[in-house]
C-alpha cells in the first residue's frame, strides 16, 4: 500500500505571520490523520517560521524550488544545505510555472532530484503537458521525455521514494480538472514509464500525485483511482478548511471502504440476475421444476398465457443471459485490476506492494548529517555540465 501525499504549494502567497496562522488553524483539523503524508509549500521567506510553526507534527515543509549547486555565487538562490538547517523536508522541483516562466529543463529538474537526495531532502518532481501539446497528441511524448530524462541515473530505490506530481499544465488554476479517465490514463502511463526504466518494484512504490484545480468536491473520485497517490494542491490548499477536507477525501480507509462499498453493490447486483436467471430458466415449460405450477397455473404457458407466456419468458431469460455474462466479465476485469477486490485494500505479506515510501518525519535529517552538509568540500553536490542558469 503506498501511503497517500497532499501537498498545498501556496506559490507566492501568504507573509510569515499568515503561514504560521495558517498553520495554527490547519493543525488541529488534521490532528488525527496518521495516514496520509501532508506537506506544506510557502514562499522561501515563511520556511522557517513554517518548519517550526508546525513543529513536532508529522506535517512536512517543502521548499517551492532550490538550487542544485552546494554554495557560492549565486545571487537569488537557496542551497540544499540552508534548508536542511531550517528542517525544510521537501522541494517542489519544476513546477510547470519554473519550467515556462524561468526556463526550467529537464537537465536542470535532473539536478536538483539527484542534489535533493543526496541532501537527504525528498524531492516532490512535477512533469504535464500544455494544451497545445495534449491537442497535438504528444502528451505521453512529453510525459516520456520529462520523466526519461528528469529521473535519469536515479537508482530504483531513490526512484521507489520518490514523489511524482502530473500536473496538466492545462489544468492548473484553470477550474479545469483533468477527467477521471484522463488522469487514470496518465497516472498508468507513467507508472509504465517507470517501471521500464527503473523496474516493476520501484514504479509499484513510487507515488504519483495528481495537481490542477483540485478541489474539495473532485478529490475523493480522484483519489479513488488506482494509480493516483494523492494531490498537489494550489488554491484550495491557501484555505485550511478546504485543505483538510482534501487530505480527509485522501485518506486510505476511505479509499478502501469506497473500493468495498462498489465490490460489494456489483456482487449483489450480480446475484440478483443470478436468482433471476435461475427463476425465468425454471418458469420455462419442461425446464427445472415448471415453477408457474407453484402459482396456480398448470405451467408456465397458463401462467404467462400461451403466447405472451413464451415470449415474455424467453425474452427475459436473453436479458439475464446477457447482464450473467456482462456482469461476470465485470467482476472479473475489476478484480484483474485491483479496483474492486476486497483484498486490494488489506495490508498484510500477500498483499504488500512495496516498502511503505519515508513519511516526512522521517526524512528529517540527523544531526550527522547537518554536520557532514556543513562541511561543503566533503560532500559536494554533484551537478551534470548541462545545468542551466537560472534566469531569476
Ligand atoms: P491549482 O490547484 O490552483 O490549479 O494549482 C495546482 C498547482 O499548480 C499546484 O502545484
Amino acid at each position: 500500500m503506498r501511503t497517500p501525499f497532499v501537498a498545498a504549494n501556496w506559490k507566492m502567497h501568504k507573509t510569515v505571520d499568515e503561514a504560521v496562522d495558517y498553520a495554527r488553524s490547519f493543525l488541529p483539523l488534521v490532528d488525527a490523520v496518521s495516514d496520509v503524508d501532508i506537506v506544506l509549500a510557502p514562499s522561501f521567506l515563511a520556511l522557517p517560521a513554517l518548519a517550526t510553526a508546525t513543529g513536532s507534527s508529522r506535517i512536512g515543509v517543502a521548499a517551492q524550488n532550490v538550487s542544485a549547486e552546494p554554495q557560492g555565487a549565486f545571487t537569488g538562490e537557496v542551497s540544499l544545505g540552508m534548508l536542511r538547517a531550517s528542517g525544510i523536508t521537501h522541494v517542489i522541483i519544476g513546477h510547470s510555472e519554473r519550467r515556462q516562466l524561468y526556463g526550467e529543463t529537464d537537465a536542470g529538474v535532473n539536478a536538483k532530484t539527484r542534489a535533493t537526495i543526496e541532501a537527504g531532502l525528498s524531492p516532490i518532481v512535477c512533469v504535464g503537458e500544455t494544451l497545445e501539446e495534449r491537442e497535438s497528441d504528444r502528451t505521453f511524448d512529453v510525459l516520456d521525455r520529462q520523466v526519461g530524462e528528469g529521473l535519469s541515473a536515479l537508482t530504483p530505490e531513490q526512484v521507489a521514494a520518490l514523489v511524482v506530481a502530473y500536473e496538466p499544465v492545462w489544468a492548473i488554476g484553470t477550474g479545469r480538472v483533468a477527467t477521471p479517465d484522463q488522469a487514470d490514463a496518465v497516472h498508468r502511463h507513467i507508472r509504465q514509464q517507470l517501471a521500464s526504466q527503473f523496474g516493476e518494484a520501484s514504479a509499484a512504490a513510487c507515488r504519483i500525485i495528481y495537481g490542477g484545480s483540485v478541489k474539495p468536491g473532485n478529490a475523493a473520485e480522484l483519489m479513488a483511482l488506482a494509480d493516483v497517490d494523492g494531490a498537489l494542491v494550489g488554491g484550495a490548499g491557501l484555505e485550511p478548511t478546504s485543505f483538510a477536507e482534501i487530505v480527509a477525501a485522501s485518506r486510505p480507509v476511505r479509499r478502501y471502504n469506497q473500493k468495498i462499498m462498489l465490490s460489494i453493490v456489483l456482487t449483489a447486483l450480480y446475484v440478483v440476475v443470478c436468482l433471476l436467471l435461475v427463476a425465468v430458466v425454471l418458469m420455462q415449460q419442461g425446464k427445472g421444476g415448471d415453477i408457474a405450477a407453484a402459482f396456480g397455473g398448470s405451467g408456465s404457458q397458463t401462467a404467462f398465457g400461451a403466447r405472451a407466456g413464451a415470449t415474455v419468458l424467453t425474452r427475459a431469460t436473453t436479458v439475464m443471459g446477457v447482464l450473467f455474462m456482462v456482469g461476470a466479465m465485470t467482476l472479473a476485469i475489476m478484480g484483474q485490476r485491483g479496483t474492486g477486490s476486497i483484498l486490494s485494500g488489506v495490508d498484510g505479506p500477500g498483499f504488500q506492494q512495496a516498502e511503505p515510501a519515508t513519511l516526512p518525519v522521517d526524512s528529517a535529517p540527523t544531526e550527522a548529517d547537518e554536520a557532514e552538509a556543513a562541511a561543503p568540500t566533503d560532500a559536494p553536490v554533484e551537478a551534470p555540465a548541462a545545468t542551466p542558469a537560472e534566469p531569476q
